[in-house]
């Protein structure tokens, strides 16, 4: 099983959009995929119930209250933390992931609140000793504005490893009412979109990320 945790204290900065997106690649691609909630406002388990029952299953698991152990035969973990989780209990979380993504916006507030959380997590003993990978994946990017552009700096600024940027699009916030995803839809607009995730997917399989891909 690969494990991923979402993380970023930092609210409204994608952690959901992407834990979800990422199940549903998971699933997509055929894995037996499990979603955990650790957020008291339940944002994924409340996707998945408004998951349409034809679309690729994804195992719900609450934990708000306690992580508990994965089912069986699950393939893919996918864990969405809450906002204004506190570095104790990133820690946690990052004792039961493999790998940790943290989702970044282009904006002033949230490049110095991500700068501050970066520095707490670096402290952490299993990522301080290099056993576990973290990456940044900037969320809501439009692509040529001076905004990306400060966030590739800073980016840079801060050494960690990129993989590679989330386009702000609308459909987004469409698909998530509905239980679904971008890897859900079976049309032009999804598939293009769904190249974006190409890099975050590869880095987290540590292989080809594009097999799980439509
Ligand atoms: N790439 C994107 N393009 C457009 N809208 C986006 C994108 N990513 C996220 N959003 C929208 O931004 C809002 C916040 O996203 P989301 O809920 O995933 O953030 P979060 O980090 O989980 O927030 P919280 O800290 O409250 O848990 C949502 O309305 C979502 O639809
Ligand atoms: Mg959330």
């Amino acid at each position: 099983m690969i494990s991923v945790l979402v993380a970023n204290p930092k609210g409204g900065c994608g952690k959901t959009t992407i834990a979800t997106h990422l199940a549903a690649a998971f699933a997509n691609g055929g894995l037996r995929t499990a979603l955990a909630d650790t957020d008291r406002q339940r944002s994924c388990l409340g996707w998945l119930k408004a998951r349409p029952e034809t679309a690729a299953p994804i195992v719900g698991l609450d934990w708000v209250k306690a992580m508990k152990k994965p089912p069986e035969g699950i393939a893919r973990l996918v864990i969405d933390s809450a906002g204004s989780t506190r570095i104790r209990q990133v820690r946690d979380m990052v004792r039961q992931a493999d790998v940790i993504v943290v989702p970044v916006l282009p904006s002033a507030f949230d490049l110095t609140s991500t700068e501050h959380f970066l520095a707490k997590l670096r402290e952490l003993k299993p990522i301080r000793r290099n056993r576990k990978p973290f990456a940044l994946v900037r969320n809501r990017v439009r692509q040529g504005s001076r905004a990306a552009a400060r966030l590739d700096a800073f980016i840079e600024d801060t050494n960690a490893r990129d993989v590679g940027w989330l386009s702000d699009r609308t459909i987004y916030n469409e698909v998530a009412w509905q239980g679904l995803s971008i890897f859900d839809l079976r049309n032009r607009q999804a598939a293009d979109m769904q190249r974006d995730w190409v890099p975050l997917i590869r880095y987290i399989e540590n292989a080809d990320g594009e097999a799980l891909l439509n």
